[in-house]
């Protein structure tokens, strides 16, 4: 018999699509960009290519992340992770906007551009803007030899392997993955954690690829979930902290692959305007794993479901029982220390935006009007 086999099939490795290969692979690359970055007692952060001396980190007064698209929510995350993790005060804002706000660079301000592609004009300009104004520039990319790559003084690449679907997934969580192992390290240099501190969250971090695998393991939820809102033409994702940045991400996945218009809220601004236009049956993704905000999330998730609101709510698995007396399902992710929850939601609401897109038919790998890489301003 003739069997039809095609390079491009065989480079999808059994999957229909590259972006539900791309998904799968984050465990594999979670690990991949771990390698090699922590020492052999699994206690402490190496960065064996990184020129910055401790002297250098000592002195960093603040930290400016810049980047596009995908790239940019990681670095919402790593804002809040390098707050949290070392006490520096960090912006993370958009390639365009920045490199025309004539940024207020000083010899102790650290950039950090982010790019899957590490071509992008806009972070590429940016980076330009930032060194031109003496600024040392670390980037965090996924393809090592790129003129970012090559532009920047310091790079750590994030080894997710190749990404061909437009809507980037391995390559996002493997930034976040960069950002947690760059604020540790930070927090070695400046002492900002205790060695037990930074041993308990490699632990955790280890712990990731098998809880992401858990995750997949129930994909069948998540396209029950997506078929049950993919019909509708407006959604939003809501959250706080760390949720609402893994929210707007998740919203951006929504859009470009199934049209949906969708908004992420930080979940106490709602109030302040777009509660109006919640009304019966508008659905509403609720992200509530961090924990000491989660009351604080179920009075505005109330707020949700008495203007008639249809709320999902991703939730660490004890969390699920309370919070379906508000709610109107639940999806479940596995427990992990707050700081990393991001790695973990995302992985679900890519899911629901996969399969929101297959259920309405539509090229999930190729969206309308996108590129992967946009090299022009
Ligand atoms: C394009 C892609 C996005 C990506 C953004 C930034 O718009 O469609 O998925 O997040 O560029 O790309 P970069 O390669 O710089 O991460």
């Amino acid at each position: 018999t003739y069997i039809e086999w095609d390079a491009v099939t065989a480079e999808k490795g059994g999957y229909e699509h590259f972006m539900h290969k791309e998904i799968h692979e984050q465990p594999r690359a979670y690990q991949d960009t771990m390698r090699g970055r922590v020492d052999e007692t699994g206690k402490k952060v190496v960065l064996p290519d990184f020129h910055m001396t401790d002297e250098q980190i000592k002195n960093i007064r603040n930290i400016q992340i810049i980047a596009c698209g995908t790239a940019y929510h990681a670095g919402l995350v790593g804002r809040t992770v390098i707050e949290r993790l070392v006490r520096i005060p960090v912006e993370t804002d958009v390639a365009s906007e920045y490199r025309y706000r004539s940024p207020i660079i000083t010899p102790e301000t650290l950039v950090i551009v982010v790019s899957q592609s590490g071509e992008t004009a806009d972070t590429l300009a940016a980076l330009r803007e930032a060194h031109a104004n003496g600024a040392h520039v670390l980037a965090i990319t996924n393809v090592v030899g790129s003129s970012i790559a090559r532009d920047a003084d310091d790079v750590i690449a994030t080894l997710a392997g190749p990404e061909i679907a437009v809507a980037s997934t391995k390559a996002y969580t493997s930034q976040l993955i960069a950002f947690y192992l760059l604020g540790l390290y930070f927090a070695q240099v400046r002492g900002t954690q205790t060695e037990a501190q930074v041993a308990e969250t490699l632990a955790a971090m280890q712990a990731l690829p098998e809880q992401v695998e858990s995750i997949l393991a129930r994909e069948g939820e998540a396209k029950v979930h997506a078929e049950n809102f993919s019909a509708q033409k407006h959604l939003f994702f809501i959250g706080r902290g760390l949720d609402y940045a893994a929210a707007q991400e998740g919203s951006l996945k929504l859009k470009e692959i199934s049209y949906i218009h969708s908004e992420a809220y930080a979940a106490g601004e709602l109030k302040h305007g777009t509660l109006a236009l919640i009304e019966d049956g508008v659905p509403v993704i609720a992200l509530a794993t961090e924990q000491a905000l989660i009351e604080k999330t179920v009075s505005n998730i109330k707020e949700v479901k008495a203007r008639g609101g249809v709320v999902l709510t991703i939730c660490y698995e004890e969390d699920a029982k309370e919070l379906m007396k508000s709610v109107d399902s639940v999806f479940t992710i596995p427990k992990t220390l707050p700081l990393l929850t991001a790695s973990l939601s995302v992985v679900a609401l890519q899911l629901l935006s996969y399969y929101a897109s297959l259920s309405l038919g539509l090229d999930v790998d190729k969206p309308r009007n996108l590129a992967k890489s946009v090299t022009v301003e």
